[in-house]
């Protein structure tokens, strides 16, 4: 079977449990061969929110000034990679052109290739700078997809909350995963008394309104003026 070549790029960005729980999946699977690259504050903030040492995953970790790195040549055909967490700057300096650092290459790499680049950005408020930059990296070929995690699943745990994100992440880049549970996969609930708890259960994105109208949305009440 022939591997994924998939960089994982995990920026300066708060939100690096998102990179460790993707690292994690990455080892539970054999159609994948990961390669991974920081930026510098990308390290250090992996270092303040998660604590271990990235390299107990076994994956190739290269320095962010390493442009011998294979996939700092479009020839090594790594044609996928995600960026997450992606800051604000980062998005902008991709959306630029800006290669100064490993990440940035990588990214631009797979931009030229016209391959398939994921920028999970975190920042919040968004100026007019990064909305006109995430503009810029759509535009240029690249899937903006914010490191926003949902509720409607009622995670129980931050592991939860946290597989929101990786699961849709691993949706995009074309791998299929179980981190959560799909739209339909369950029965729809009919009504529920007040105050009852939503049951574990997912709807997975775009369509998930109209199937539940006139129901209990994962969203809240539909219909009941709340
Ligand atoms: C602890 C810490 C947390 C940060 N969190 C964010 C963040 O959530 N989003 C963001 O866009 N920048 C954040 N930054 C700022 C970026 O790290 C900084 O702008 C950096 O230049 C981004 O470039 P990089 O992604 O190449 O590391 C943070 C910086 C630090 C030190």
């Amino acid at each position: 079977m022939r591997k994924l070549k998939l960089v994982v790029g995990i920026g300066g960005a708060s939100g690096a449990p998102y990179a460790r729980r993707l690292l994690e999946h990455l080892t539970e699977r054999d159609d994948v061969e990961p390669a991974v690259v920081f930026s510098v504050n990308g390290r250090q903030i992996w270092a303040q929110e998660v604590g271990t040492d990235p390299r107990s995953y076994g994956f190739p970790i290269y320095g962010h000034k390493d442009f011998q790195a294979p996939f700092a040549s479009g020839s090594a055909g790594y044609r996928t990679m995600v960026v997450l967490p992606c800051s604000a700057s980062g998005m902008a300096r991709i959306a630029q052109g800006v290669s100064d650092d490993l990440l940035g290459r990588a990214a631009e790499v797979v931009l030229k290739e016209q391959g398939k680049l994921i920028l999970c950005v975190r920042e919040t408020p968004l100026s007019q700078v990064h909305l006109r930059a995430a503009l810029l990296a759509a535009e240029a070929g690249a899937m903006v997809m914010p490191a926003s995690p949902s509720f409607y699943s009622n995670p129980q745990s931050m592991d939860d909350l946290v597989d929101t994100v990786v699961a849709r992440v691993l949706d995009r880049i074309g791998l299929d995963n179980e981190l959560m549970e799909r739209w339909g996969s369950q029965p729809a609930p009919l009504r529920r008394e007040a105050g009852a708890r939503a049951p574990a259960r997912v709807a997975s994105g775009e369509d998930a309104g109209p199937a539940i109208a006139g129901t209990i949305s994962p969203f809240g009440r539909r219909g009941e003026g709340s």
